[in-house]
């Protein structure tokens, strides 16, 4: 096996980052493929914890390869101060290579994006503010700024101002804004193109270099299925693809390059922002389970929405995303309670049910979930290291997921810290890499 992609099933949040650090020892290379810094990974190893937002999950090993594709939206300073404290903490960063064709997000894109926020009021999005949608806005009208743009005045300044240009009315808010000086921006944007040159590289050769020779390279999605600017509740979306299809399109590998899929599944379902949410815990026991999962944003802060296990959607995240292998998260959050309930089907305002995802907005705003009440477990199972100390009825909530979605869970995890994961059966037998720690 050489390719695998790491990608959220559900709304994001489900535990990419600590996924991703736990395969990285095994890996060759990272890489994160889209998205920017609305993503937010934490790893936590020996107690210590690390949030992630444009670096790669695997740069906590000294050295590794960790790429920031071309499909990434970098803030160049977010990434440098990323940088420092990583350093700060002791991390060796010198494995970092960083796409020329990855976009920048620019001053002017965090302020469309709360002018856009500001301008929805009630119909917001819910976005993370971080300039993301105009970020990929300008690279689809053509007029975005690239990270080799930084290493060059003249053209970076000639093509700040063609995507100043057309912004001018939006923008007019703005207007005695310091950080829309056009000299000022060009200066600061090469300052950050001096500070990141000596990582600044042809990602794509750099990793089919490593494909070809069979090294084993992980592709980290950030955000989730759900999400997805086409497949998603569009328009309460991000503004990229995090669905597997895209690790090629934001990395240059092709569709052959990829061996597995990993799907990310909470045992629950969180959602931060705006959108339809048919699980959705609108009382006691959901702000029971945010309080239990710590479902607090990485980037935000915000309070994460709560709801039931949604395998309606977990279906259509896995045939969507072409998923392998299926690992479910946060397991240890749902202990302690009598019943527990699972979504099979949705249905509509009208009565009418819904066995697949509904491709109509209004259908989904709409949507409640049909539910199956399984058995809880009462015992603490985050010291849980095998499938056999999990309680029956663990399993057979596992059991249920994984036979509802004909996918095999193949890690299971019971709490933040690397230690607290399991491999099932299936995940021994068709694990990357061959340490595979037993039980
Ligand atoms: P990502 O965006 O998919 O990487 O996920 P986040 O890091 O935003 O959110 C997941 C949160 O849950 C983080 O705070 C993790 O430390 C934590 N976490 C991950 N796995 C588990 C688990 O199995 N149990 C518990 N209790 N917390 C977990
Ligand atoms: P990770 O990688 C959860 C949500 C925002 C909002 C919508 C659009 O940590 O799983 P954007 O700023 O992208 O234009 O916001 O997407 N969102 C996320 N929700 N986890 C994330 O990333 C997210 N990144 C964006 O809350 O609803
Ligand atoms: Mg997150």
């Amino acid at each position: 096996m050489s390719g695998i992609v790491i990608v959220g099933a559900q709304w994001g949040d489900e535990g990419k980052g600590k996924i991703t650090d736990l395969l990285a020892e095994r890996a060759d290379a990272v890489i994160r493929f889209q998205g920017g810094n609305n993503a937010g990974h934490t790893i936590v190893r020996h107690g210590e914890t690390w949030k992630l937002h444009l670096m790669p999950s695997g740069i906590l090993y000294p050295g590794k390869t960790c790429v920031i594709g071309n499909g990434v939206v970098i803030d160049p300073k977010v990434l440098t101060d990323e940088l420092d404290e990583l350093r700060g903490r002791g991390v060796d960063t010198s494995g970092l290579r960083i796409s020329a064709n990855a976009h920048m997000i620019m001053p002017y894109h965090m302020m469309l994006d709360d002018a856009g926020e500001a301008r929805l009021g009630k119909l917001k999005i819910g976005t993370t503010r971080r300039g993301i949608g105009p970020a990929y806005a300008d690279k689809a009208s053509r007029i975005g700024i690239r990270v080799q743009d930084l290493l060059d005045e003249k053209i970076l300044k000639k093509k700040i101002v063609a995507a100043l240009e057309p912004k001018r009315l939006a923008l007019r808010p703005f207007a005695r804004d310091p950080r829309l000086d056009l000299q000022a921006i060009t200066e600061e944007y090469l300052a950050y193109g001096r500070r990141l040159s000596e990582y600044i590289a042809d990602t794509t050769s750099l990793v089919w270099d490593k494909l070809d020779k069979g090294d084993m390279v992980i592709f980290e999605g950030a955000q989730g299925a759900l999400l997805d600017i086409d497949h998603g509740t569009y328009p309460f979306v991000t503004s990229s693809n995090p669905i597997a299809a895209s690790a090629c399109i934001g990395s240059g590998a092709g569709p052959k390059d990829i061996d597995e899929i990993w799907g990310i599944a909470k045992a629950y379902s969180t959602r931060v922002g705006s959108g339809p949410f048919p699980t959705e815990l609108h009382d006691a026991l959901g702000d029971d389970l945010r309080r239990r999962g710590g479902e607090f944003g990485t980037t935000t802060g915000r309070s994460r929405r709560i709801g039931w296990l949604d395998l309606v959607a977990l279906r259509y995240a896995a045939r969507l995303n072409s998923l392998t292998a299926l690992v479910v998260t946060k397991l240890d959050v749902l202990s302690g309670l009598d019943t527990i309930k699972v979504c099979t089907r949705y249905r509509g305002e009208d009565g009418a049910e819904f066995d697949t995802f509904p491709y109509h907005q209004t259908v989904l705003h709409h949507a409640t979930g049909d539910y199956v009440e399984l058995p809880g477990w009462s015992e603490d199972i985050s010291e849980a290291r095998s499938e056999e100390e999990l309680p029956e009825n663990a399993r057979a909530y596992l059991r249920f997921m994984e036979e509802f979605i004909g996918v095999p869970i193949v890690l299971v995890s019971v709490g933040p810290g690397r230690e607290q994961t399991m491999w099932t059966a299936a995940g021994r037998a068709t694990a990357p890499g061959q340490a595979v720690p037993a039980g």
